[in-house]
């Protein structure tokens, strides 16, 4: 593959031994601070940055921790990435009783590793451990995990504006269950990949379809929270969508069927008149951190933001869109089809209030803006 890194500093560490299997506890300590060190400008060279995408790269070192039902969260440990035993009654297998997270880490332009706002991520999988029955992970527990494994892999974290370490914390039920209930066991566990843009064709403008048969989320049900339940029902319509040529679909609120909810895994916002408008939180749509991040950075410069309910045929009428998340970031939306209306939205490039709000987030992730909201979070390396 081809070798293109850009600063001098950048060194390539030989892979360090791994614990066993059975991973005693003096091991994995070992492990944990020899991967822990001194070691910022490390980057592997078999990966090209300039080519990454969203997928599934895999990397070193993943963290777990387990406990039962009624036990606090102890911190757990890190080891090398790779299968896990698990009963074949476990409750997440079965039940589909899990919560994941996606967050992101930057090497930024000052030469500092952050995550952006993983607080927010610890806080919502507590919500969801709260919907689902689960024993919530404090927020200790979280932030040392996600640390933890970005130190340890980060030779896989891209280089500035190359992309970005994508954070995965699982939350489940590990523990054997025959009858629909809590499991009696729980794992946390994190691990980690280098991801670049999330729709294909990088920023470039996307086209999307509404969907008028299938609906992401029902009032009363999860779809607040970030079930893994959430997700396996939209790749049909999801896949549909892509052999016909669009990016992803538009998912309409389940009782109406006439105001946009999410746009697959990422938030919706529309731009009339010089106004961002955005589908208010009723349950249904994940308060993404992406969201409202846009929001707050809008309203500091001077935009005017509206929660609401947004009709598709508003949304379809804006002069600008766009779909926000941690892997989507924020990506222009160049049309919505809804049956056999199209609406396009410029000329395929982000309308100024997009590419203002892109600037602002991406800078302030990169630290080529100032952290004037106390995002960042340094991870110590
Ligand atoms: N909506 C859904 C359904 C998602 O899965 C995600 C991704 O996490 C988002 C929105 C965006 O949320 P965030 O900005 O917190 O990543
Ligand atoms: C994220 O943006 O972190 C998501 O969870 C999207 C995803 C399902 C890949």
């Amino acid at each position: 593959m081809a070798l293109r890194l850009s600063s001098d500093c950048q060194k390539v560490t030989k892979r360090l031994p791994r614990p066993s299997k059975s991973g005693g506890m003096l091991e994995s300590l070992i492990y944990m601070a020899r991967n822990a060190v001194g070691r910022v400008n490390e980057m592997s060279e078999d990966i090209d940055w300039d080519s990454l995408t969203f997928s599934l790269t895999p990397t070193d070192t993943m963290y777990l921790t387990e406990t039962s039902a009624d036990d606090p969260w102890m911190p757990g440990s890190l080891r090398p990435y790779g299968p896990i035993p698990m009963s074949p009654a476990a409750g997440v297998i079965n039940y589909g009783q899990g919560l994941f997270e996606g967050m992101k880490a930057f090497r930024t332009s000052k030469g500092r590793v952050v995550f952006f706002r993983p607080e927010e991520n610890a806080r919502r999988m507590q919500r969801g451990a709260d919907r689902l029955k689960m024993p919530p992970v404090p927020e200790s527990v979280f932030i040392d995990a996600v640390e933890q494994c970005v130190q340890a892999n980060l030779k896989w974290l891209p280089p500035t504006g190359k992309g970005a370490m994508y954070v995965r914390p699982l939350l489940m039920g590990s523990g054997p269950i025959l009858g629909v209930a809590p499991a009696p066991s729980y794992t946390f566990l994190v691990y980690v990949t280098p991801v670049g843009p999330y729709f294909k064709g990088g920023v470039n403008a996307i086209d999307l379809l509404i969907s008028e048969e299938h609906h992401r989320a029902a009032p009363g049900g999860s779809g607040g929270v970030k079930a893994i339940g959430n997700y396996a029902p939209g790749m049909m319509p999801s896949k549909k969508a892509k052999a016909a040529g669009y990016a992803e679909v538009i998912y309409l609120d389940a009782e109406t069927h006439s105001y946009v909810e999410e746009v697959g895994a990422a938030n919706f916002f529309c731009v009339k008149d010089g106004v961002l408008y955005t589908p208010e939180l009723t349950g249904t749509i994940l308060p993404g951190i992406t969201r409202n991040s846009v929001i707050e950075l809008a309203r500091h410069h001077g935009i005017k933001v509206v929660e609401t309910k947004v009709e598709a045929t508003f949304a379809m009428g804006a002069d600008e869109a766009f779909c926000c998340g941690t892997a989507a970031v924020i990506s222009p939306i160049g049309s919505i089809t809804k049956g056999d209306v199209k609406a396009t939205y410029g000329d395929g490039t982000p309308g100024p209030v997009t590419q203002k709000l892109y600037t602002q987030l991406v800078g302030i992730q990169n630290e080529e803006q100032e952290d004037i909201f106390g995002w960042l979070h340094e991870v110590p390396v």
